[in-house]
């Protein structure tokens, strides 16, 4: 199917044989001796235990060329899985605390996204994510710098270490991003609780949800989704890796699609959680026995949430009606 994907961190799609390539044409030495020893490190019991990974693997990334190769080697499996729109999260800070200066990060990222379009006839932009584990002081640093890139970016995003950091921590930054016409989005119910769901709606003013597993807990919390077509980008192996639910069979994916939420189905990180968007459906629907109907209305919810014209919106789902008929 066609289809949007709306939750990736590009950080996560590197894959260990690249981060081992990086690792030695950029004289980085690595805590593991080989790509194996690595992915067997990918036993993850929370999302502290992954990000502490995720973070190591990320710091061979110090050109240019790097941001580049990688987000292409993401665009080229995407296009493989019919992705045809992309919303591509990006961590500045990983990097620029690592001395790489952000013009490096946002430029092959973009140069990526420009060559892709080119190539495979995908549309990717990108959204800049802060780092939720730091202070806001630092996150408007950021922000400051990357306002120069404000043509290579669409978004802001908060992403890293969720609990015990609120996303109220982040109201100015949050409203700077906004008052520059940038759109906002926040990670917020993956582990949190449900009222980081109701700060990033009501606080940082957020036009989707990632993750917001965690809303099914709060009848009011979920009336107010419906109503609002709030869109949840939801990753199922994520929370399956990460131990957000015990096993995908006990995942609330399918209830909330029922319920009316407009959920989406995404992957994350897919270098680390066993596999990109696909995989991610197949093992859904295979685990919850979803049907033909919840494919057709979990990708058209991926182009409503999207961050695009309501015409291109409209051409988007036309070329997935007529997938689907001449199925
Ligand atoms: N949650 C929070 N931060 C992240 C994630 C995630 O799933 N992936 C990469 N950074
Ligand atoms: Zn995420």
């Amino acid at each position: 199917m066609p289809k949007a994907e709306l939750h990736i961190h590009i950080e996560g799609s590197l894959e260990p044989e690249l981060i081992f390539k990086l690792a030695k044409c950029n004289k980085v030495s690595l805590p593991y001796h080989s790509v194996e020893a690595l992915r067997s490190a990918y036993a993850f019991t929370d999302l502290q235990s992954f990000l502490d990974i995720y973070y190591a693997g990320a710091s061979v990334l110090l050109y240019e060329q790097d941001f580049y190769d990688m987000a292409m080697a993401y665009l080229q499996r995407a296009v493989n899985d019919h992705v045809i729109h992309a919303e591509i999260f990006f961590d500045p800070q990983t990097h620029t605390d690592r001395g790489v200066p952000i013009a490096h990060v946002i430029n092959g990222l973009h140069r990526a996204c420009v060559d892709a379009q080119i190539k495979w006839n995908v549309d990717a932009s990108l959204i800049l994510c802060f780092l939720r584990h730091l202070s806001e002081d630092a996150a408007i640093e950021t922000f400051e710098q990357a306002i120069p890139h404000r043509h290579q970016f669409i978004g802001v995003g908060l992403d890293s270490s969720e609990v015990g950091h609120p996303p109220e921590k982040f109201t100015r930054v949050f409203a700077k991003a906004k008052a520059l016409g940038l759109h906002v989005v926040a990670h917020a119910g993956e582990e949190g609780p449900p009222a980081y769901i109701w700060s990033a709606l009501d606080v940082l003013h957020v036009e989707r949800i990632d993750h917001g597993v965690q809303s099914d807990q709060d009848d009011a919390l979920m009336a107010r989704l419906i109503a609002s077509r709030m869109p949840l980008t939801v990753c199922p192996l994520s929370n399956q890796k990460l131990c957000v639910f015990p096993d995908l069979q006990q995942h609330n994916i399918g209830r909330m699609l029922d319920a009316g939420v407009c959920v989406t189905i995404n992957s994350d990180d897919p270098a680390y959680f066993g596999g990109y968007i696909n995989d991610n459906f197949v093992q859904t629907f295979d685990a919850l026995g979803l049907d033909e109907k919840a494919a057709y209305q979990l990708a058209c919810n991926s182009f409503e949430a999207s961050f695009v014209s309501a015409e291109q919106k409209n051409k988007w789902i036309q070329q997935l009606d007529y997938f689907v008929e001449t199925f």
